[in-house]
């Protein structure tokens, strides 16, 4: 997002300083093109030369480009939104261009600058939406008061962990996070768990909570990966099979489906029936039981 909103916003800057430095349009060599121009409302005011055009490339596409790129730098969302909406501009911006112009190879890139960049901002939405939940432990008062239980959860972004504490917070059990030894955390870390999620893969794990059979019930919570279970949960699976006598299942995911398939790839693994499956969608941002 940054590259795009600095490409554009420094581009603008250049072309617009130019227009304004020669409004005949000579230093960019677009003295033909300004016939095309009068075809636009208020030609004979605003198009005699490209001065107007000069201001419209800095109002437009500059300034809020350097602008989204700074709130970018500092890490503001409003920065997201920002050059998600300057790169549907910039879109539409060459859309007028489109029509008023022969075909040109100019044209057609900027406008697939435009789209990529919108494209970028919606990615980014999304993914920050979906990182801003930290669960705080000492929220959760009641949490191993239960010695009994354990929830046993992985998660990347908090919304499993978030899902563990409150189960564990009802039954007072206690929790136990899962750690995997590969990446996966930031945008890279998301690649890499959805190539194992792509191939259904276990992802190796850190370490197995202590007397696992000691607990009556274990809840475990996993994320969805490319519609299954995540790896490092398959992997605490594979390794727990035969160690838990009963466990409740808590999966959680984006899309607003049920993901029952998950259910009994679980009782697979572990080689039991399972009791109570959950299943709750962390759409941007809200989680809901399906
Ligand atoms: C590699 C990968 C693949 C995913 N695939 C799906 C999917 O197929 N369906 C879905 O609804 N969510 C999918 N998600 C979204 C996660 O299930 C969702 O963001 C979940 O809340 C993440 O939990 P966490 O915040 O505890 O890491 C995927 C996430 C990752 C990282």
């Amino acid at each position: 997002m940054i590259f795009w909103t600095l490409f554009i916003g420094i581009g603008a800057l250049a072309g617009g300083i130019a227009m304004l430095i020669k409004p005949d349009g000579s230093i960019l060599q677009m003295q033909p093109l300004l016939p095309y121009f009068q075809v636009l409302p208020f030609a004979d005011a605003l198009f005699q030369d490209y001065f107007f055009s000069g201001i419209a490339l800095l109002l437009v596409n500059c300034v809020p480009n350097l602008i989204a790129a700074y709130l970018l730098i500092k890490k503001k969302p409003a920065g997201i939104k920002l050059s998600a909406i300057l790169g549907v501009t910039l879109a539409l911006w060459i859309i007028i261009q489109f029509i008023i112009f022969p075909l040109n190879f100019m044209d057609i890139a900027y406008f697939l600058f435009g789209l990529i960049q919108a494209l970028t901002g919606y990615a980014c939405w999304v993914f920050y939406r979906q990182s801003i939940c930290e669960p705080k432990l000492s929220d959760y008062k009641n949490i191993g008061s239960n010695k009994s239980e354990l929830v046993v959860y992985f998660s990347r972004l908090g919304r499993a962990r978030k899902a563990a504490y409150e189960a564990a917070d009802k039954s007072g059990a206690e929790v136990f996070e899962i750690k995997s030894k590969e990446r996966t955390e930031g945008t890279l870390g998301f690649w890499w768990c959805g190539r194992f999620g792509m191939h259904n893969w276990a992802m190796e794990i850190e370490a197995l909570p202590e007397a696992l059979e000691s607990y009556k019930k274990v809840t475990i919570v996993s994320p969805v990966w490319v519609f299954h279970i995540c790896g490092p949960i398959r992997r605490f699976c594979e390794l727990a099979k035969g160690r838990i006598k009963n466990a409740d299942y808590i999966l959680v995911h984006f899309q607003p489906a049920k993901y029952n398939s998950a259910k009994k790839e679980l009782d697979s693994l572990l080689g039991i029936t399972g009791g109570a499956f959950t299943s709750i969608c962390s759409e941007l941002g809200h989680n809901r039981v399906m």
